[in-house]
């Protein structure tokens, strides 16, 4: 069981980093001296991933534009299209018929250091034999963030953007995944969730409720979620004055 593709989700509106994102999709916008999406291709690259699909909407032509064919990052990227934005789940999906095995998922706005993550999520995944793995995190807001239940590091029970009372734990889902292909079979059987979403935690707990081993790993570093203004400074900030890499 190798994992030797890996999935980026692209097609998101972007709402909250508007009046940007009506020019420019938001996976493009610079953490240091590039874009956040090509931090999460190179995390790919490095985790021994030689084939990438990237999900983009139909007027995100930048994003092909910018990483071109993948060459220069040593992976060959495909780009497929999710026709409208109708959730993380449905992200994957679309991605379905050029994934033929494991594959991993990072969400193309997050920006995590060390880029070592990935590899060590997926040495995880393997060595368990599970179904899906999920990278976590205690995180400070709930509300943004699956919230994990577990036994060990199996997963019981997930929980999309909990309101913070009704949080289990502050142990949240942080964008980076490793799945087997059922998770296909789950994702159709999700129904619309959060914000009326097909989201990718109710399709995991579709897995967990069928009896499928998923697991969760803590993942070490910085891990910031690129979804706000204010995200995008923390993240530049950051970069700037810690991360001494490029
Ligand atoms: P987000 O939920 O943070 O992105 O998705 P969004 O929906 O674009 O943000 P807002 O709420 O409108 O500001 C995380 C990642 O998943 C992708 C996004 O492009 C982003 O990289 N995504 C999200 C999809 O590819 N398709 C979707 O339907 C939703």
């Amino acid at each position: 069981m190798l994992v030797k593709q890996g999935l980026i989700p692209a097609a998101g509106m972007g709402t909250r980093l508007g009046p940007f994102t009506h020019a420019i999709p938001k996976e493009l916008l610079p953490v240091g001296e590039k874009a956040v999406i090509e931090h999460v291709v190179e995390a790919m690259h490095l985790a021994g991933i030689e084939e990438i699909v990237v999900v983009v909407s139909p007027h995100k032509h930048g994003i092909s534009d910018y990483l071109g064919s993948g060459r220069r990052f040593g992976v060959n990227l495909t780009y497929v299209v999710q026709d409208e934005p109708l959730g993380l789940a449905d992200a994957v999906l679309s991605g379905e018929h050029v994934i033929d095995g494991s594959f991993a998922v990072v969400l193309g706005d997050n920006f995590f250091h060390p880029k070592s993550f990935l590899g060590e999520l997926i040495l995880y995944h393997i060595s368990q034999r599970a179904d899906a793995t999920l990278g976590a995190a205690e995180v400070e807001d709930v509300t943004r963030h699956g919230i994990i239940t577990a036994e060990g590091n199996r997963i019981t029970n997930i929980i999309e953007k909990p309101e913070p009372e009704k949080a289990s734990s502050s142990l949240g889902s942080i964008g980076i995944y490793a799945f087997e292909p059922e998770i296909f079979d789950a994702i159709r059987r999700t129904e619309p969730g959060y914000k009326g979403e097909y989201q990718l935690t109710d399709s995991i707990k579709v897995l967990i409720d069928s009896g499928r081993k998923v697991n969760y790993k803590k993942i070490k570093g910085v891990h910031i979620d690129v979804g706000t203004p204010k995200d995008l400074v923390w993240a530049n900030n950051w970069h700037f004055r810690y991360c001494g890499c490029d």
